[in-house]
Protein backbone atom coordinates (compact mmCIF):
# COMPACT_ATOMS: atom_id res chain seq x y z
CA UNK A 1 0.00 0.00 0.00
CA UNK A 2 0.85 3.48 -0.83
CA UNK A 3 -0.19 6.51 1.08
CA UNK A 4 0.59 9.67 0.34
CA UNK A 5 -0.44 12.48 2.78
CA UNK A 6 -0.27 16.73 2.22
CA UNK A 7 2.52 15.59 -0.53
CA UNK A 8 3.56 18.83 -2.06
CA UNK A 9 6.57 19.64 -3.92
CA UNK A 10 7.76 23.00 -5.32
CA UNK A 11 10.34 23.78 -7.77
CA UNK A 12 11.00 27.77 -7.57
CA UNK A 13 7.96 29.42 -8.59
CA UNK A 14 5.74 26.07 -9.68
CA UNK A 15 4.09 24.02 -7.19
CA UNK A 16 4.73 20.71 -9.00
CA UNK A 17 2.70 18.89 -6.36
CA UNK A 18 0.07 20.55 -4.47
CA UNK A 19 -0.82 18.88 -0.89
CA UNK A 20 -1.70 15.47 -2.40
CA UNK A 21 -3.67 12.97 -0.22
CA UNK A 22 -4.65 9.57 -1.77
CA UNK A 23 -4.03 5.81 -1.14
CA UNK A 24 -3.17 3.13 -3.57
CA UNK A 25 -4.26 -0.33 -2.46
CA UNK A 26 -2.55 -3.82 -2.73
CA UNK A 27 -3.85 -6.69 -5.25
CA UNK A 28 -5.17 -3.42 -7.52
CA UNK A 29 -4.06 -1.90 -10.69
CA UNK A 30 -3.97 2.00 -10.30
CA UNK A 31 -4.25 4.34 -12.74
CA UNK A 32 -2.34 7.69 -11.86
CA UNK A 33 -4.10 9.92 -14.32
CA UNK A 34 -3.39 13.78 -15.09
CA UNK A 35 -2.24 15.61 -18.26
CA UNK A 36 1.05 16.71 -18.84
CA UNK A 37 2.98 18.83 -16.50
CA UNK A 38 0.76 17.47 -13.88
CA UNK A 39 2.88 16.33 -11.31
CA UNK A 40 2.64 12.15 -11.86
CA UNK A 41 6.68 11.49 -12.26
CA UNK A 42 7.47 14.29 -9.34
CA UNK A 43 5.26 12.24 -6.85
CA UNK A 44 6.79 9.08 -8.44
CA UNK A 45 10.22 10.40 -7.46
CA UNK A 46 9.03 11.56 -4.08
CA UNK A 47 7.72 8.17 -3.64
CA UNK A 48 10.77 6.83 -4.01
CA UNK A 49 12.67 9.49 -2.30
CA UNK A 50 14.25 10.32 -5.24
CA UNK A 51 13.09 14.05 -4.62
CA UNK A 52 12.35 15.45 -1.04
CA UNK A 53 8.91 17.03 -0.86
CA UNK A 54 8.83 20.18 0.50
CA UNK A 55 5.92 19.59 2.82
CA UNK A 56 3.93 16.37 4.12
CA UNK A 57 4.96 12.92 2.90
CA UNK A 58 4.34 9.25 1.72
CA UNK A 59 4.48 5.75 2.95
CA UNK A 60 5.27 2.56 1.41
CA UNK A 61 3.43 -0.17 3.66
CA UNK A 62 3.63 2.29 6.83
CA UNK A 63 7.77 3.35 6.22
CA UNK A 64 9.22 5.95 4.47
CA UNK A 65 11.43 5.03 1.65
CA UNK A 66 14.60 6.22 3.52
CA UNK A 67 13.61 3.67 6.13
CA UNK A 68 13.59 0.78 3.85
CA UNK A 69 16.58 -1.76 4.71
CA UNK A 70 16.50 -3.16 1.09
CA UNK A 71 14.37 -1.10 -0.87
CA UNK A 72 14.42 -2.72 -4.35
CA UNK A 73 12.65 -6.22 -1.86
CA UNK A 74 9.79 -3.84 -1.42
CA UNK A 75 9.63 -1.29 -4.37
CA UNK A 76 10.36 -1.43 -7.78
CA UNK A 77 9.58 0.86 -10.44
CA UNK A 78 10.40 1.81 -13.81
CA UNK A 79 10.70 5.29 -14.44
CA UNK A 80 12.51 5.59 -17.71
CA UNK A 81 13.15 2.60 -20.08
CA UNK A 82 16.15 4.17 -21.76
CA UNK A 83 18.27 4.39 -18.51
CA UNK A 84 20.36 1.40 -19.56
CA UNK A 85 23.96 1.45 -20.68
CA UNK A 86 23.44 1.21 -24.28
CA UNK A 87 26.86 -0.98 -24.44
CA UNK A 88 25.39 -3.75 -22.04
CA UNK A 89 23.85 -6.75 -22.38
CA UNK A 90 20.20 -6.92 -20.45
CA UNK A 91 21.69 -10.04 -18.61
CA UNK A 92 24.68 -7.65 -17.44
CA UNK A 93 22.51 -4.72 -16.73
CA UNK A 94 20.40 -7.06 -14.33
CA UNK A 95 23.48 -8.78 -13.15
CA UNK A 96 24.66 -5.29 -11.93
CA UNK A 97 21.69 -3.93 -10.32
CA UNK A 98 21.33 -7.53 -8.47
CA UNK A 99 24.77 -7.33 -7.21
CA UNK A 100 24.98 -3.61 -6.36
CA UNK A 101 21.63 -4.59 -4.25
CA UNK A 102 22.25 -7.40 -3.01
CA UNK A 103 19.98 -9.81 -4.40
CA UNK A 104 20.80 -13.41 -5.86
CA UNK A 105 21.87 -13.17 -9.05
CA UNK A 106 19.75 -16.00 -10.35
CA UNK A 107 16.87 -13.79 -9.84
CA UNK A 108 18.08 -12.24 -13.21
CA UNK A 109 17.23 -15.34 -14.67
CA UNK A 110 13.48 -15.74 -13.33
CA UNK A 111 12.83 -11.79 -14.30
CA UNK A 112 14.42 -12.36 -17.87
CA UNK A 113 11.93 -14.98 -18.60
CA UNK A 114 9.06 -13.31 -16.52
CA UNK A 115 9.22 -10.72 -19.42
CA UNK A 116 9.63 -12.67 -22.24
CA UNK A 117 13.94 -11.93 -22.84
CA UNK A 118 15.73 -14.76 -22.24
CA UNK A 119 16.56 -15.06 -25.56
CA UNK A 120 17.78 -11.86 -26.70
CA UNK A 121 19.38 -10.95 -23.03
CA UNK A 122 22.63 -11.27 -24.21
CA UNK A 123 22.13 -8.63 -26.91
CA UNK A 124 23.25 -5.38 -26.25
CA UNK A 125 20.55 -3.55 -24.71
CA UNK A 126 21.31 -0.44 -27.02
CA UNK A 127 19.47 -2.08 -29.93
CA UNK A 128 16.54 -2.71 -28.10
CA UNK A 129 13.45 -1.50 -29.45
CA UNK A 130 11.08 0.80 -27.39
CA UNK A 131 9.19 -2.32 -26.37
CA UNK A 132 12.30 -4.29 -25.06
CA UNK A 133 13.14 -1.43 -22.95
CA UNK A 134 10.34 -1.60 -21.80
CA UNK A 135 10.46 -5.21 -20.77
CA UNK A 136 14.23 -4.51 -19.53
CA UNK A 137 12.94 -1.93 -17.61
CA UNK A 138 10.33 -4.22 -15.82
CA UNK A 139 12.45 -6.78 -15.46
CA UNK A 140 15.15 -4.40 -13.06
CA UNK A 141 11.68 -3.30 -11.00
CA UNK A 142 10.90 -7.09 -10.30
CA UNK A 143 14.47 -8.27 -9.13
CA UNK A 144 14.03 -7.89 -5.55
CA UNK A 145 10.48 -9.26 -6.20
CA UNK A 146 9.23 -6.29 -4.15
CA UNK A 147 5.22 -5.87 -3.23
CA UNK A 148 4.59 -2.43 -4.55
CA UNK A 149 5.39 -1.42 -7.99
CA UNK A 150 5.26 1.78 -9.91
CA UNK A 151 5.37 2.62 -13.63
CA UNK A 152 5.72 6.13 -14.85
CA UNK A 153 4.08 5.99 -18.57
CA UNK A 154 5.09 2.11 -19.49
CA UNK A 155 2.79 2.66 -22.28
CA UNK A 156 4.16 5.74 -24.04
CA UNK A 157 5.27 5.15 -27.44
CA UNK A 158 4.65 1.78 -27.70
CA UNK A 159 2.67 -0.21 -30.53
CA UNK A 160 -0.42 -1.76 -29.53
CA UNK A 161 1.01 -5.54 -29.22
CA UNK A 162 3.71 -4.09 -26.75
CA UNK A 163 0.78 -1.94 -24.54
CA UNK A 164 -1.41 -5.26 -24.77
CA UNK A 165 1.18 -6.81 -22.94
CA UNK A 166 2.16 -4.63 -20.24
CA UNK A 167 -2.16 -4.04 -19.83
CA UNK A 168 -1.52 -7.96 -19.35
CA UNK A 169 1.64 -8.13 -17.26
CA UNK A 170 -0.16 -5.51 -14.67
CA UNK A 171 -2.98 -7.30 -13.75
CA UNK A 172 -0.67 -10.59 -13.17
CA UNK A 173 1.27 -8.35 -10.90
CA UNK A 174 -1.97 -7.01 -9.05
CA UNK A 175 -3.58 -10.49 -8.96
CA UNK A 176 -0.13 -11.73 -7.24
CA UNK A 177 -1.73 -9.40 -4.20
CA UNK A 178 0.90 -6.54 -5.54
CA UNK A 179 0.67 -2.56 -5.09
CA UNK A 180 0.78 -1.80 -8.91
CA UNK A 181 0.72 2.07 -9.56
CA UNK A 182 1.05 3.36 -12.56
CA UNK A 183 0.48 6.78 -14.23
CA UNK A 184 -0.43 7.80 -17.91
CA UNK A 185 -2.19 10.61 -19.61
CA UNK A 186 -3.56 8.62 -21.87
CA UNK A 187 -7.32 8.45 -20.42
CA UNK A 188 -8.67 5.66 -23.05
CA UNK A 189 -6.01 3.42 -21.98
CA UNK A 190 -6.06 3.62 -18.12
CA UNK A 191 -9.79 2.74 -18.82
CA UNK A 192 -9.03 -0.56 -19.92
CA UNK A 193 -5.92 -1.02 -17.31
CA UNK A 194 -6.73 0.54 -14.09
CA UNK A 195 -9.03 -0.74 -11.93
CA UNK A 196 -8.69 2.41 -9.59
CA UNK A 197 -8.02 5.94 -10.58
CA UNK A 198 -6.41 8.99 -8.85
CA UNK A 199 -6.71 11.66 -10.97
CA UNK A 200 -4.70 15.04 -10.70
CA UNK A 201 -4.68 18.23 -12.44
CA UNK A 202 -2.20 21.14 -11.60
CA UNK A 203 -0.23 18.70 -8.61
CA UNK A 204 -3.87 18.71 -7.35
CA UNK A 205 -6.18 15.37 -6.23
CA UNK A 206 -9.14 15.45 -8.86
CA UNK A 207 -10.88 12.66 -7.66
CA UNK A 208 -9.48 9.08 -5.97
CA UNK A 209 -12.27 6.99 -6.85
CA UNK A 210 -12.94 3.39 -8.88
CA UNK A 211 -12.41 3.55 -12.89
CA UNK A 212 -16.18 2.20 -13.47
CA UNK A 213 -17.46 5.38 -11.01
CA UNK A 214 -15.34 7.70 -12.47
CA UNK A 215 -16.86 6.81 -15.69
CA UNK A 216 -20.62 6.62 -14.08
CA UNK A 217 -20.58 9.92 -12.78
CA UNK A 218 -19.35 11.81 -16.19
CA UNK A 219 -22.27 9.77 -18.17
CA UNK A 220 -25.83 10.12 -18.25
CA UNK A 221 -26.05 13.77 -17.72
CA UNK A 222 -27.65 14.62 -21.27
CA UNK A 223 -30.31 12.81 -23.31
CA UNK A 224 -30.77 12.63 -26.93
CA UNK A 225 -34.10 12.62 -28.44
CA UNK A 226 -35.82 12.63 -32.02
CA UNK A 227 -39.06 12.84 -33.65
CA UNK A 228 -40.82 14.03 -36.45
CA UNK A 229 -42.20 17.15 -35.41
CA UNK A 230 -38.63 18.77 -33.93
CA UNK A 231 -39.52 22.30 -33.63
CA UNK A 232 -42.76 21.11 -31.08
CA UNK A 233 -40.55 18.75 -29.35
CA UNK A 234 -38.09 21.42 -28.69
CA UNK A 235 -40.84 23.75 -27.39
CA UNK A 236 -42.53 20.96 -25.53
CA UNK A 237 -38.80 20.29 -23.65
CA UNK A 238 -38.09 24.12 -23.04
CA UNK A 239 -41.30 24.73 -21.69
CA UNK A 240 -41.06 22.01 -19.79
CA UNK A 241 -37.90 23.68 -17.84
CA UNK A 242 -35.20 21.63 -19.64
CA UNK A 243 -32.74 23.35 -22.15
CA UNK A 244 -32.12 22.11 -25.51
CA UNK A 245 -29.43 22.00 -27.88
CA UNK A 246 -29.91 21.16 -31.83
CA UNK A 247 -28.08 18.15 -33.24
CA UNK A 248 -27.51 18.91 -36.98
CA UNK A 249 -27.93 15.83 -39.03
CA UNK A 250 -24.51 13.90 -39.37
CA UNK A 251 -23.59 11.02 -40.97
CA UNK A 252 -24.52 8.85 -37.59
CA UNK A 253 -27.94 10.14 -37.92
CA UNK A 254 -30.82 12.50 -38.80
CA UNK A 255 -31.04 16.22 -36.58
CA UNK A 256 -31.83 15.59 -33.19
CA UNK A 257 -32.18 17.14 -30.15
CA UNK A 258 -29.67 17.05 -26.98
CA UNK A 259 -31.35 17.79 -23.42
CA UNK A 260 -28.99 18.72 -20.92
CA UNK A 261 -29.32 17.50 -16.78
CA UNK A 262 -32.44 15.13 -17.50
CA UNK A 263 -33.19 12.30 -17.88
CA UNK A 264 -34.65 9.77 -20.73
CA UNK A 265 -37.46 9.45 -18.09
CA UNK A 266 -37.70 13.52 -18.13
CA UNK A 267 -37.74 13.80 -21.87
CA UNK A 268 -40.25 10.56 -22.74
CA UNK A 269 -42.68 12.07 -19.84
CA UNK A 270 -42.96 15.63 -21.53
CA UNK A 271 -42.98 14.31 -24.61
CA UNK A 272 -45.55 11.97 -23.49
CA UNK A 273 -48.14 14.29 -22.09
CA UNK A 274 -47.96 16.80 -25.64
CA UNK A 275 -48.57 13.30 -27.49
CA UNK A 276 -45.50 13.35 -29.49
CA UNK A 277 -44.20 10.70 -31.28
CA UNK A 278 -40.69 10.40 -30.44
CA UNK A 279 -38.29 8.37 -32.57
CA UNK A 280 -35.12 8.03 -30.30
CA UNK A 281 -34.46 8.62 -26.88
CA UNK A 282 -31.34 8.15 -25.69
CA UNK A 283 -29.34 8.87 -22.54
CA UNK A 284 -25.56 10.06 -23.60
CA UNK A 285 -22.93 7.75 -21.62
CA UNK A 286 -19.95 9.89 -21.34
CA UNK A 287 -16.45 8.92 -22.44
CA UNK A 288 -13.68 8.78 -19.62
CA UNK A 289 -12.21 11.43 -22.25
CA UNK A 290 -14.73 13.38 -21.94
CA UNK A 291 -14.90 13.21 -18.27
CA UNK A 292 -11.34 13.77 -17.93
CA UNK A 293 -11.07 17.28 -20.23
CA UNK A 294 -14.00 18.50 -18.04
CA UNK A 295 -12.41 17.95 -14.56
CA UNK A 296 -8.53 18.77 -15.40
CA UNK A 297 -9.88 21.33 -18.05
CA UNK A 298 -7.73 24.51 -18.58
CA UNK A 299 -4.58 22.50 -17.57
CA UNK A 300 -4.53 20.18 -20.59
CA UNK A 301 -1.62 19.59 -22.96
CA UNK A 302 -3.26 16.68 -23.59
CA UNK A 303 -3.89 15.47 -27.24
CA UNK A 304 -5.45 13.04 -29.11
CA UNK A 305 -6.12 12.27 -32.76
CA UNK A 306 -9.83 12.97 -31.92
CA UNK A 307 -10.75 16.95 -32.76
CA UNK A 308 -13.71 16.20 -30.67
CA UNK A 309 -12.10 15.41 -27.86
CA UNK A 310 -9.70 18.22 -27.92
CA UNK A 311 -9.33 20.46 -24.67
CA UNK A 312 -12.01 22.42 -24.32
CA UNK A 313 -11.26 26.03 -23.23
CA UNK A 314 -13.09 27.72 -20.56
CA UNK A 315 -13.35 24.96 -17.93
CA UNK A 316 -10.12 26.16 -16.67
CA UNK A 317 -9.74 25.75 -12.69
CA UNK A 318 -10.94 22.20 -11.66
CA UNK A 319 -12.20 21.88 -8.14
CA UNK A 320 -10.66 19.36 -5.39
CA UNK A 321 -12.68 16.24 -5.56
CA UNK A 322 -13.79 14.60 -2.44
CA UNK A 323 -11.99 11.61 -2.60
CA UNK A 324 -14.54 8.52 -2.68
CA UNK A 325 -16.99 11.13 -4.52
CA UNK A 326 -16.05 12.02 -7.81
CA UNK A 327 -19.74 13.00 -8.30
CA UNK A 328 -18.62 16.14 -6.53
CA UNK A 329 -15.67 17.14 -8.78
CA UNK A 330 -18.04 16.49 -11.82
CA UNK A 331 -21.39 17.59 -10.67
CA UNK A 332 -19.64 21.36 -10.10
CA UNK A 333 -17.70 20.83 -13.58
CA UNK A 334 -20.97 20.82 -15.35
CA UNK A 335 -21.36 23.67 -17.72
CA UNK A 336 -23.67 23.95 -20.46
CA UNK A 337 -23.24 22.36 -23.66
CA UNK A 338 -21.53 18.74 -23.56
CA UNK A 339 -17.72 18.41 -24.41
CA UNK A 340 -18.37 16.61 -27.48
CA UNK A 341 -20.40 19.36 -28.74
CA UNK A 342 -18.06 21.86 -28.48
CA UNK A 343 -15.56 21.21 -31.50
CA UNK A 344 -12.16 22.35 -30.68
CA UNK A 345 -9.64 22.71 -33.22
CA UNK A 346 -8.07 19.84 -34.38
CA UNK A 347 -3.79 20.15 -33.61
N1 LIG B 1 13.40 19.21 -11.58
C1 LIG B 1 12.48 20.16 -11.84
N2 LIG B 1 12.77 21.47 -11.75
C2 LIG B 1 11.83 22.40 -12.00
N3 LIG B 1 10.55 22.14 -12.38
C3 LIG B 1 10.21 20.85 -12.49
C4 LIG B 1 11.13 19.79 -12.24
N4 LIG B 1 10.47 18.61 -12.42
C5 LIG B 1 9.22 18.93 -12.78
N5 LIG B 1 9.05 20.27 -12.82
C6 LIG B 1 7.79 20.97 -13.12
O1 LIG B 1 6.79 20.45 -12.29
C7 LIG B 1 5.57 20.27 -12.97
C8 LIG B 1 5.14 18.82 -12.92
O2 LIG B 1 6.00 18.06 -13.73
P1 LIG B 1 5.93 16.47 -13.82
O3 LIG B 1 5.89 15.90 -12.45
O4 LIG B 1 7.01 16.02 -14.71
O5 LIG B 1 4.50 16.25 -14.50
P2 LIG B 1 3.92 14.98 -15.28
O6 LIG B 1 4.80 13.81 -14.98
O7 LIG B 1 2.52 14.82 -14.77
O8 LIG B 1 3.91 15.33 -16.74
C9 LIG B 1 5.80 20.80 -14.37
O9 LIG B 1 5.38 22.14 -14.41
C10 LIG B 1 7.30 20.70 -14.54
O10 LIG B 1 7.77 21.65 -15.45
MG1 LIG C 1 5.82 12.55 -16.31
Amino acid sequence: MIEANGLTKRYGRTLAVNDLTFTVQAGRVTGFLGPNGAGKSTTMRMILGLDRPTAGGVRIDGKRYTDLKEPLRHVGALLDAKWVHPNRSARAHLRWLAVSNKLPEKRVDEVLALVGLTDVAGRRAGGYSLGMSQRLGIAGALLGDPGVLLFDEPVNGLDPEGILWIRQFMHRLADEGRTVFVSSHLLSEMALTAQDLVVIGRGRLIAQTSTSAFIDAASGSSVRVRGPELDRLREVITSGGLKADDAPATTEGPAALVVHDATTDDVGELAGRAGLVLHELAAQRGSLEQAFIQMTGGDVEYRTGDPALAPVAGVAGAPVGVPGQPGEALASQRTGAPVAARKADAR
